[in-house]
Parts: C-alpha cells; structure tokens; sequence
C-alpha cells in the first residue's frame, strides 16, 4: 500500500472521547519504550508525526492518526513503566483496556516485542488477556537492526518457540526496525487486507 497522506487528528484522555467516524482502525501496544511512536513514523514515512523519546513513558494519551484520508493509526500508552506513580500506571491500563474492549472498530491491535528480550510476564500476561477477550492481535518484533541477522533470527525463533508452549498456534508475526524500514511492506499489505473487510461495529461501540 503506498501511504500518501497521514496526518495527526487528535489525543484523547479516555475511549468516550475518541473520534466519532467509523473507519478501520489499528492500534499500536507495548511496553514503554518498545518502538511504538518510532513504527507509527516508519510507517507512514513521516519523522515526526508520533512523539518519539529515549525516555519511557512519552505516550500518555490515545493518539489518533488518519491515513490517506480513509483508516486510522492509533499510538496508545505504553505499559508497565516502573517510575510512573502507582496511581498513573492504573489510570493508564484502565484507559488502554477500555479502549481495547470498548472500540470494536480497532481491526486489530498490532502488539510491541523489542526483538532482543526473552518473553517477559508482563508481556505474557498482556497476550492472555488479549486471548481471553478475542482481541485479534498480530505481534511486531521491533528495533532487529540492533542485533546482527543471525542473532535477531535466532532471538525471535526462540521467542515464538516459547509461545507455542503456552498458544495452540502464533498470530502474525512481524519482524521490524524503525530504523532501517525493514518489515514495513509487510504490515502496510496485511493492513491493506484488512481494510476489505467489513467493519464490525456495534451498537454499544462508545466514542459515536
Ligand atoms: P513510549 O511512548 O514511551 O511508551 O515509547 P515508544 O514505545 O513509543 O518508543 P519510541 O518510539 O519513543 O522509541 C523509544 C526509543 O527507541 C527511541 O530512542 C527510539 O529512537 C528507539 N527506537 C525505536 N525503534 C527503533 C528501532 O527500530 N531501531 C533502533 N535502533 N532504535 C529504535
Ligand atoms: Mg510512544
């Protein structure tokens, strides 16, 4: 898919708030610092549109991006920032969950795994929530520049290894780095696919 136009629409505090057109819609997860902001802008060709920071904890709003006039890019918060204040941390997933539960438009969450880690619990955690909610949500192995191919091959093998003892079988899975655009067609393509499909919304969909 070639990307002609993305533009920033709006930051929300909460789900009610959220733009009121129904269009498709995806959304980016993960834990702080993972990438989320740096994939938004790789993929959309466009340095600056999300926030980007070496410092955790930048994204604090649900950030609405419209592409090419036509489906939304949605920035959310990232999760499991230690320094953040307890009462922040639950403001934050309170929001995200809602969000997630609550926008039956969001075609499906693209979910965040820096490519060098090994599964964490928080991650894990995340993953079975989404599954026991029918979530549908493909994984992004983000920032593979920062390891040499073999390495990056080996870690993310390992890593859906791992998964396969726990999931009956693996979402998609995509292998990606800001950095040098790798794994950029791919996502654009499955996105373009899935924007043939029909929008579920329904009725008690918040936010119209
Ligand atoms: P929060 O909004 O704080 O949750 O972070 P985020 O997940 O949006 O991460 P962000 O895109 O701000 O990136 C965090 C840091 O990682 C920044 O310093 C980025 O430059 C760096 N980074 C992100 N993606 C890549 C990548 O693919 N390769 C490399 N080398 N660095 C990356
Ligand atoms: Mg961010």
């Amino acid at each position: 898919m070639i990307i002609n136009t993305a533009r920033f629409v709006v930051s929300s505090p909460n789900l009610e708030k959220c733009p009121s057109d129904i269009r498709h819609e995806y959304a980016f997860i993960g834990r702080s610092n993972v990438g989320k902001s740096s994939l938004i802008n790789m993929l959309t060709g466009q340095k600056d549109l999300a926030m980007t920071s070496s410092t955790p904890g930048k994204t604090m709003l649900i950030n609405h991006f419209l592409v090419n006039d036509s489906w939304y890019i949605v920035d959310l918060p990232g999760y499991g920032f230690a320094r953040r204040s307890k009462a922040d941390r639950e403001r934050l997933e309170k929001m995200i969950k809602s969000y997630i539960l609550g926008r039956s438009r969001m075609t499906n969450l693209f979910l965040l795994i820096d490519s060098r880690h090994d599964p964490q619990r928080i991650d894990m955690e995340f993953m079975e929530w989404l599954g026991e909610n029918g979530v549908p949500f493909s994984i992004v192995f983000t920032k593979m520049d920062k390891l040499s191919a073999t390495a990056a091959k080996k870690q993310t093998a390992n890593y859906c290894a791992k998964l396969l003892d726990i999931w009956e079988e693996l979402p998609p899975v995509f292998r990606t780095s800001s950095q040098d655009r790798r794994g950029r067609d791919a996502i654009l393509d499955y996105i373009e696919e899935m924007n043939r499909l029909p929008l579920l919304d329904s009725p008690d969909d918040l936010g119209e």
